[in-house]
């Protein structure tokens, strides 16, 4: 377990970019498991920058997102596709066939949750997985007492997600009360996982995660139990934080 502490929000998302592209370059079929929300925007802008400048290329890449709302028309602004779009995919040379995300209006999600699962099964599963972490310690849309052995589902979103949701929605009562999750045991399967982390809204949250005890109060907990997470926490969400932790190079 790596542990960044970073003055801000631009350096977090430069130093995740560096660790994505590092592990892109690397990898020929490279498998990029993506979250959405404000946190990595500043991640994904990088990894933008990076492949205009030819640094790195997603023209072999495939992409799936952790989650996406259920019920919501996939062009609604805040549908997670097209925050991806906007945010990302529009960006770089990704064919868009190689984007995924959790199908919220399929007519069986069951069988769509499957098939989500079986689809990265088959292209090796995801080599590196990007995630931000809620104020209630979530990961995707994996709320406090979930079973941190889940796979991908339908799942009811808390009073907490949707009061730092709403407000990006025009009326804040029109933001659906369930989503598509990967599972925690689907992001554990992950070969490594990069997790961010900025603003003091994120500070019991991130403490929770890195030095509570592993439980389904704090999803993120679970990463406690991964090889190879690497946490990029601005300073300011890492007040929290008891331990000394090494300096990473
Ligand atoms: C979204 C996701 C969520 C967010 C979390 C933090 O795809 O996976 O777990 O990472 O809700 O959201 P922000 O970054 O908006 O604070």
């Amino acid at each position: 377990m790596k542990l960044y502490v970073v003055k801000d929000k631009a350096t977090m998302g430069k130093k995740a970019a560096d660790v994505i592209a590092a592990e892109m370059q690397t990898t020929p079929h490279f498998v990029l498991g993506l979250a959405t929300g404000s946190t990595p925007e500043t991640c994904y802008a990088e990894l933008a920058k990076k492949n205009k400048a030819g640094k790195i290329s997603f023209e072999n890449v495939i992409t799936f997102n952790l989650d996406e709302y259920a019920g919501l028309p996939v062009k609604h602004p805040e549908s997670y596709r097209s925050f991806m779009d906007a945010k990302l995919f529009k960006h770089v040379n990704i064919p868009m066939s190689a984007t995924h995300l959790p199908n919220g209006n399929a007519p069986d999600l069951d069988a769509m949750c499957e098939e989500y699962e079986m689809m990265m099964d088959k292209v090796g599963g995801v080599d590196v997985q990007v995630l931000g972490i809620g104020r209630n310690g979530h990961i995707g849309f994996n709320e406090p007492g979930s079973s941190l052995a889940s796979r991908t589902r339908k799942v009811k979103l808390t009073k907490s997600t949707k009061e730092a949701n709403g407000p990006y929605f025009k009326a804040p009562d029109k933001m659906p009360d369930y989503a598509i999750t990967m599972g925690i045991g689907t992001i554990l399967e992950a070969k490594k996982i990069i997790l961010m982390a900025c603003g003091d809204t994120k500070v019991d949250a991130i403490a929770a995660a890195l030095e509570g005890p592993v439980s389904v109060t704090c999803p993120a907990s679970a990463l406690q139990l991964h090889p190879d997470v690497t946490w990029v926490v601005t300073k300011d969400a890492a007040t929290g934080l008891k331990m000394e932790w090494p300096e990473q190079d």
